[in-house]
């Protein structure tokens, strides 16, 4: 099928990439022009796992191509996606701006040539279907005035569940489809585009193989606003499920008990399940708290207070001020120490520094008069780029931002930390002072090679020496 996909950002590049990985001829379109010509010239302007090779060999099949003009683009599809930001407001509720943009453009390049899928995979607000419509119609009404009625098009909410750092694998992999849509004939256009993946009838790439227990991929059809209300509800689910175990991590340190058994413990309940239970600095990253925002914005504007949802953000706020806290317990005066911050990515595997625990976490420090390290193995560059207020010292690898540094903050859970030789980190250190913000290490492991470790809810663990039979006797 011929597609379209407006927005070439972590969405978008891998949904255009994945889609042609299919077999269909895909257009990718952006208005950043700076974007599209690296793209063009078989760059990546985002950091993605797998998404450089995918591309490299949708490209070489013709599949694929990038450019900033929609209208060509548009008349020649089937199906165009949009896959544009959806940014937070001041007021929390989502900024569609973009999106606005976008259907209205898509509307002005329709003609009567075929009937076409207009498929909303931004993370929108319930009723942006319908807005779409309703821009897509006066985009053809201002283009071709008197043609509105011959021009035939529909609206469907194709939600996204990817995860960046495994985006490709969760989208030639995924759990579920989700396609809502009140029209049967996008439904049945949407079902063909996407019967490869439902069926799992593509070779995997071989750096990316199929997982053994894949099976056919669930189709869920719903209505547009059940669409839309189901990603919202997956995400603050998730995030209030993180929520809950950092507030029991807070609880057992005060009592004394180790939130990983406990997490253990309660994740073996098929009714819990083991993921998102990993008690840290709590969650970041461009949709949780954006969504969970929008969301409540949304609640509000229909007389309703949300309020788990209230408190799912405030307890996040909260955790990212609980390494402060651990560092004041240890040092003491944060005012001219250096602290070393292992990570900036707001998780492993991905460039993207958007609402990252780092920020707020450095913010804090600087503010309170420390110097700061800092060394992550690929959001380097983007933070120096989105935040030149944060005056820290980049360093060049985890060794080097230890060196001399008062303690050591572990950020971001990246592979190359959690193999780190933490003897030889901590030697270089003025004060091993270790804030394992992830849970990573073991606290035995950390404390032989010589650090003061604290984690995140967890427990030294003491094991009682058996008292002699004979002694327990004489009292
Ligand atoms: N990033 C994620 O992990 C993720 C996961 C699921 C859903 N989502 C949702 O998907 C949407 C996109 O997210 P993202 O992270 O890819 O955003 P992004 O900011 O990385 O990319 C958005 C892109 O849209 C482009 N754009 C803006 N206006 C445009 C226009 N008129 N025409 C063409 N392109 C235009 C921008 O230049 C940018 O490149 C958001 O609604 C987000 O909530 C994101």
């Amino acid at each position: 099928m011929r597609v379209t996909v407006t927005g070439t950002g972590y969405v978008g590049t891998v949904t255009g990439a994945c889609l042609a990985y299919l077999g269909h001829r895909v257009t990718c379109v952006d208005t950043d022009a700076h974007k599209i010509a690296v793209l063009q010239q078989g760059g990546m302007p985002l950091y993605e796992p797998y998404l450089q090779e995918v591309v490299e060999i949708v490209r070489q099949n013709g599949l694929l191509d990038f450019t900033t003009e929609i209208a060509a683009a548009v008349a020649e599809s089937d199906v165009i996606f949009i896959a544009v930001g959806t940014p937070p407001r001041p007021s929390g509720e989502a900024n569609l701006t973009f999106l606005e943009a976008v259907a209205r453009s898509i509307g002005a390049a329709m003609d009567t040539s075929r009937f076409r899928v207009v498929v909303n995979k931004s993370t929108v607000p319930v009723g942006s279907g319908n807005l779409v419509g309703a821009l897509v119609r006066e985009g053809i009404c201002e283009s071709r005035p008197g043609q509105e009625k011959r021009i035939a098009f529909a609206v469907a909410s194709n939600p996204e569940f990817l995860r960046e750092g495994c985006a490709l694998a969760d989208s030639l992999y995924p759990d579920r489809i989700v396609i809502g849509t009140e029209e049967g004939r996008s439904m049945q256009v949407l079902r063909e585009l996407y019967s490869p993946l439902i069926e799992q009838k593509f070779p995997a790439p071989e750096f990316l193989p199929r997982p053994k227990e894949m099976r056919e991929v669930p189709l869920v059809t719903t209505t547009l606003t059940s669409a839309e209300m189901i990603k919202y509800a997956s995400n603050a689910f998730l995030a209030t499920k993180i929520g809950f175990a950092n507030e029991v991590a807070n609880i057992c340190e005060r009592v004394g008990a180790d939130s990983k058994e406990v997490m253990a413990g309660i994740g073996l309940d098929k009714r819990i399940g083991s993921g998102f239970l990993n008690a840290g600095i709590g969650w970041g990253g461009s949709c949780f708290g954006k969504d969970i925002s929008s969301l409540l914005h949304t609640a509000r504007d229909y007389g309703y207070q949300a309020r788990l949802l209230e408190a799912s953000l405030e307890v996040n706020r909260a955790q990212r001020h609980v390494v402060i806290q651990k560092l004041l317990e240890k040092l003491f005066i944060l005012k001219g120490r250096t602290i070393a911050l292992l990570g900036l990515a707001f998780k492993p595997d991905t460039d993207d520094l958007r609402d990252a625990p780092s920020l707020q976490i450095a913010e804090r420090l600087l503010q309170m008069g420390a110097r700061i390290k800092a060394y992550d193995p690929v959001a380097m560059d983007a933070c120096r780029e989105q935040h030149p207020e944060l005056k820290m010292q980049y360093c060049h690898s985890a060794l080097d931002a230890v060196t001399d540094a008062d303690a050591f903050v572990l950020v971001t859970e990246w592979e190359e930390f959690r193999t780190a030789n933490l003897h030889q980190l901590a030697l270089r250190m003025a004060q091993p002072v270790l804030v394992d913000g992830r849970n990573i290490f073991d606290p035995e492991t950390a404390r032989e090679a010589g650090f003061d470790y604290t984690g995140i809810g967890r427990r030294e663990k003491v094991t009682k020496k058996a008292v002699p039979v004979e002694a327990a006797g004489t009292t």
